[in-house]
């Protein structure tokens, strides 16, 4: 092939993320690979029942542009039942083809080239591209030390071109969650200066000890203002289905749509009514705290003897350590030391900001078999 045509990225900062980068590491050296943020183990069989049950019924032709109607209705239902908040299944829950492409569908209804938006770092990998590919400016504000978010830093980062706010909770990488204080901080922040917020909700149900996930929507004046996205990818252990959605006021959704209508159109529809008739059962969702809790508490619990220093894990399913008892490596070096010489596979805190800073963290993920995590906590015991 002819090589030769040559022209400006729209994202030159982009490489092979340290995602990719890793897992091939894994798989080439055979370590038990904790990097990348999937479960190794299958989705509820009823689920996959589900799904089969509707292709079988002849659901596989386009569905409607904002999904099915079963699974807005179910995913309102939900909403309102966990965070007392009314969306109209109609004008203001789409579905989503991942939260990946409900955030750069936000991002691209509202974000006009010169505008800023808030991001606060550490920070999901594809916020900074989506940002940059709606010709925004990113502002990003660094979390305190503890990763919880500097209020006072984000007041003072907001200016006349803030167009937009993004946050997530709980939170990737750190595990934090916003409490309500935190929310509350949001909303007022949001409504003095007329901002959109943007908020990743992907792990709501994977929130411990007995706390509540705080989400956006529970907010009147904040969720007047949001975008609510949630994947049930996270939710139901299919990350390889990639649905999800956004929960919007109607005027916000009628600009989302739009840009959905000419991204994706549609997403796939057997998975859509299978999630639906799934959902049915509110059990597999609220049942979802207890059992991430117990593989949160395995896994720290078998690294309680090694020189790891375990940070405060209240949400998601990773869990971060500090290694500088056990080396002074740059983040990314110990993280593939780890891989080739314990064979088990991390990801650098430092892979999750714009400007790396080194503080020695990784980020190992705990959504696996508890085979898996034994096998990984034998293996790390050397340290
Ligand atoms: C914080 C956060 N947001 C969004 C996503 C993407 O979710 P999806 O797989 O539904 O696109 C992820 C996936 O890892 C994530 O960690």
């Amino acid at each position: 092939m002819d090589a030769s045509v040559q022209f400006p990225s729209r994202l030159p900062r982009v490489g092979t993320t340290i995602f990719t980068v890793m897992s091939a590491l894994a798989a080439q050296t055979g370590a038990v690979n904790l990097g990348q943020g999937f479960p190794d183990f299958d989705c509820d069989p009823r689920l996959v029942d589900a799904v089969t049950e509707a292709m079988r019924a002849g659901h596989n032709q386009y569905p409607p542009m904002a999904g099915v109607p079963s699974l807005r209705a179910a995913i309102a239902q939900k909403i309102e039942r966990l965070y007392r908040a009314s969306y109209d299944r109609d004008h203001e829950i789409t579905v989503t083809a991942g939260a990946t492409q409900a955030i750069l569908t936000a991002v691209l209804a509202i974000v006009r080239p010169g505008d800023e938006v808030i991001v606060i770092e550490p920070l999901y990998d594809s916020y900074v591209p989506n940002i940059e590919l709606a010709g925004g400016v990113v502002v990003g504000v660094p979390m305190t030390e503890d990763f919880r978010i500097p209020w006072d830093e984000v007041r003072a980062a907001v200016g006349p071109r803030t167009r937009a706010i993004l946050v997530n909770s709980p939170h990737n990488p750190s595990g934090t969650i916003l409490r309500d204080a935190d929310l509350r901080e949001l909303e007022a922040i949001a409504v003095e200066a007329d901002l959109f917020v943007i908020s990743d909700e992907v792990y709501e149900h994977m929130v411990f000890d007995g706390e509540p996930h705080r989400s956006a929507s529970s907010y009147p004046a904040l969720a007047a203002r949001s975008f609510v996205i949630s994947s049930f990818g996270k939710t139901f252990h299919v990350t390889g289905w990639k649905v999800a959605y956004c929960a919007a006021p109607a005027p916000l959704t009628h600009e989302f749509r739009k840009i959905h209508q000419f991204m994706v159109f549609t997403v796939n529809t057997p998975m859509q009514h299978g999630l639906a008739r799934f959902m049915e059962d509110p059990a597999p969702y609220l049942g979802l705290p207890a059992f991430y809790q117990c593989k949160r508490d395995i896994f720290r619990e078998g690294l309680a003897s090694t020189r790891f220093r375990l940070l405060r894990c209240e949400g998601t399913y990773f869990q971060m350590a500090d290694y500088s008892a056990i080396s002074d490596a740059p983040e990314a070096e110990f993280a593939k030391w780890l891989t080739t010489e314990i064979g088990v596979t991390a990801i650098p805190l430092s892979a999750f900001f714009q400007h790396p800073v080194e503080r020695g963290i990784v980020r190992f993920c705990f959504a696996k078999k508890d085979e898996t995590l034994r096998l990984a906590l034998e293996r790390l015991a050397k340290l």
